[in-house]
């Protein structure tokens, strides 16, 4: 069956103009003006509408065994909450931990996702340890087609690699042309911060914030950028939170470092005082790096603005208030993540399209181009362009809403950004050419999605 989209207004990245796609066979086919449909075309009236290339979340997890619980979403509710928000591909990250076999880990994590997910999707591949086995198994991975991969700093004992192992990872990556991503905390002293608060009776959710302060952050960055500059690797700091942090990443991009940057919802948004807040209601602001000082998030969204941050993702790791609680008695065992793959287009949308800190081309690089470019999606996905996939988002700028979990599609019983207002939201998505949803409600074929298959492309 084919599909017409009628007299919609296409953004891309470098262009902007009205014109009717057609799609056939899952793919764009023709873009122009009062293009003829064939007999039994479904057609979508997109006038008044803006038509972006299905959006791309970076950093996901899904099924995620982790601080002595599991992430709340299956792959069917993860996936139908992206679309219903505009996400049309996530690129979840597969983390067994430093006891599991690399190799099993990957196969539980696709078995996990198989037949699951109603969008497409990719993995990068976490190395928790480095072993005889590591790079045997690294290769079997990048050849089917998992061209990215993940290290911890942080996290000691459980997914975190000491600098040995991210030396060993990072000179794998730069021979196989593989862009490693990391979570850049330094573990040792997240250790000790932590154990010095509780031995001081500080025990709440708000120290989780000063046992993970930015400094910690931006040393982690510092050193991944000095073991890129040292391997030739090129890398990709997940969530960074803090102006400290994205000096840290910045000063070694000046010199050459091949170093990218991505930033997640929440540090856009949310600020430390959040996870103040007593009680569970502070828990689940808890995630890692931490919620900051109110003055970082004008850095970021100017970073993003100018094309210093990269990207923006999620790291949708949603906990539950009853998981939150299992931290009552030490923020140390607080589950540590946040919702946000369903609210992430929207809200980015809204408070820096709408409020002017970003422009539509910006605002379609950070959160779907980019990351096609940079994890070898593009140009499949991240475009609109005869022979790229009809992944597409006809979006409505006149919608006026809030989020709330009362009315959200994630397998979690709150939201981080309850309350807050939405200026705008999709009112058709598409994946490879069937409309998945209407208005804000998933109307179409559950585990459609494919695992997306990437070459490596970072020698
Ligand atoms: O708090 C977070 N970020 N939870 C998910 C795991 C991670 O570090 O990405
Ligand atoms: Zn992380
Ligand atoms: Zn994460």
């Amino acid at each position: 069956m084919s599909l017409m989209i009628r007299n919609g207004e296409i953004v891309a990245v470098g262009s902007r103009y009205k014109a009717d796609l057609y799609i056939e066979d899952e793919v764009v086919t023709r873009i122009g003006k009062d293009l003829e449909a064939p007999p039994n075309t479904e057609v979508v009236d997109a006038t008044g509408k803006l038509v972006f290339p299905g959006f791309i979340d970076p950093h996901v997890h899904i099924y995620l065994p982790f601080m002595a619980t599991f992430a709340k979403d299956t792959h069917e509710t993860g996936s139908i909450a992206a679309l219903v928000g505009g996400t049309t591909t996530y690129i979840e990250m597969c983390c067994p931990n430093r006891n599991d076999d690399a190799l099993e880990g990957y196969q539980l994590w696709k078995s996990k996702a198989e037949g699951n997910s109603a969008c497409d999707y990719a993995f990068h591949m976490s190395v928790t340890k480095y072993i005889d086995e590591t790079e045997s198994q690294l290769r079997q991975i990048v050849a089917d087609g998992t061209a990215s991969f993940k290290i911890f700093l942080a996290y000691k004992n459980f997914f975190g690699v000491d600098d040995a192992e991210m030396y060993k990872t990072l000179e794998l990556a730069k021979r196989l042309g593989v862009i490693v991503t990391a979570h850049c905390e330094n573990a040792e002293l997240v250790a000790r911060l932590q154990q010095k608060l509780l031995a001081e009776g500080k025990t709440g959710p708000e120290w989780h914030e000063p046992s993970r302060p930015e400094s910690v952050e931006a040393e982690g960055t510092g050193r991944f950028a000095t073991f890129l500059e040292n391997t030739g690797a090129t890398g990709y700091v997940v969530h960074l939170s803090c102006e400290k942090a994205l000096r840290a990443a910045l000063t070694a991009k000046s010199r050459g470092v091949k170093i990218h940057v991505e930033s997640v919802l929440p540090h856009f948004l949310l600020d430390k005082t959040y996870a103040e807040r007593p009680g569970v209601e502070g828990m689940k602001h808890v995630m890692s790096p931490p919620l900051r000082a109110k003055h970082n998030q004008d850095v970021l969204w100017d970073a993003l603005a100018m094309r210093s941050i990269d990207t923006v993702g999620t790291d949708h790791c949603p906990f539950d208030t009853e998981q939150k609680l299992l931290g009552k008695d030490s923020f140390v065992n607080i589950p540590n993540g946040i919702p946000g793959i369903e609210d992430r287009v929207n809200l980015l949308y809204t408070y820096g399209v709408k409020r002017g800190r970003l422009d539509l081309d910006r605002f379609v690089d950070s959160a779907s181009t980019r990351a096609a470019k940079l994890f070898g999606l593009f140009p499949r996905k991240g475009t609109i362009a005869v022979g790229s996939d009809a992944d597409l988002v006809i979006y409505d700028p006149d919608y006026r809403g809030v989020v709330s979990a009362q009315s959200h599609q994630v397998n979690n019983d709150y939201s981080g950004f309850e309350g807050m207002p939405i200026e705008g939201r999709p009112s058709v998505v598409t994946v490879r050419g069937k409309v998945q949803v209407r208005d804000g409600k998933f109307v179409g074929e559950r585990g459609r999605g494919k695992m997306l298959k990437r070459e490596p492309s970072h020698f």
